[in-house]
């Protein structure tokens, strides 16, 4: 175990762990911030994606060690606005996107993400940009028109 400096949205947080430990149980298990899911914990769901430094990541394979010798700033869906207020939040809404929800923080950190790379996305922008996250519900059209409503409203 040692002790490891995150910068976790926009906040200065220690963690104990091993230095190997996945960032997704540091941000869950020490810092309580559960919004953040597991779903395979082999980089290939999406469930656990947050942003390092503006870019969405898997935080699954991210040892904690690692971000915290990078110094990377650590966003995560609860850091993403204040009050749910962020675009593609609010098209979320909207567009009724959630089933059971769980793979959801995950959808819109990658969309987020897209978007801040790729402001005025294609179909092809938003379906490649997104192939990457898993919904078992099947939200997959809805997510779509949420990430284009979304970019209308940040363009
Ligand atoms: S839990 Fe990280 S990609 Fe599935
Ligand atoms: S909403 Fe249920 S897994 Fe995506």
């Amino acid at each position: 175990m040692a002790q490891f400096q995150l910068t976790v949205n926009g906040k200065s947080r220690t963690v104990d762990a091993a230095p190997d430990t996945p960032l997704l149980w540091a941000l869950r298990d020490d810092l309580g911030l559960v919004g953040t899911k597991f779903g395979c914990g082999i980089g290939q769901c999406g469930a656990c994606t947050v942003h390092i430094d503006g870019v969405a990541m898997r935080s699954c394979q991210m040892p904690v060690s690692q971000v915290a010798e990078g110094g990377n700033k650590v966003t995560t869906i609860e850091g993403l606005s204040e009050n749910g207020t962020h675009p593609v939040q609010q098209a979320w809404l909207e567009h009724d996107v959630p089933q059971c929800g769980y793979c959801q923080a995950g959808q819109i950190m990658s969309a987020a993400s897209l978007l801040e790379l790729t402001p005025n996305p294609t179909d092809e922008d938003i379906t490649a940009g997104m192939s990457g996250n898993i919904c078992r519900c099947g939200t997959y059209l809805r997510i779509h028109a949420a990430v284009k409503t979304a970019a209308g409203k940040l363009s």
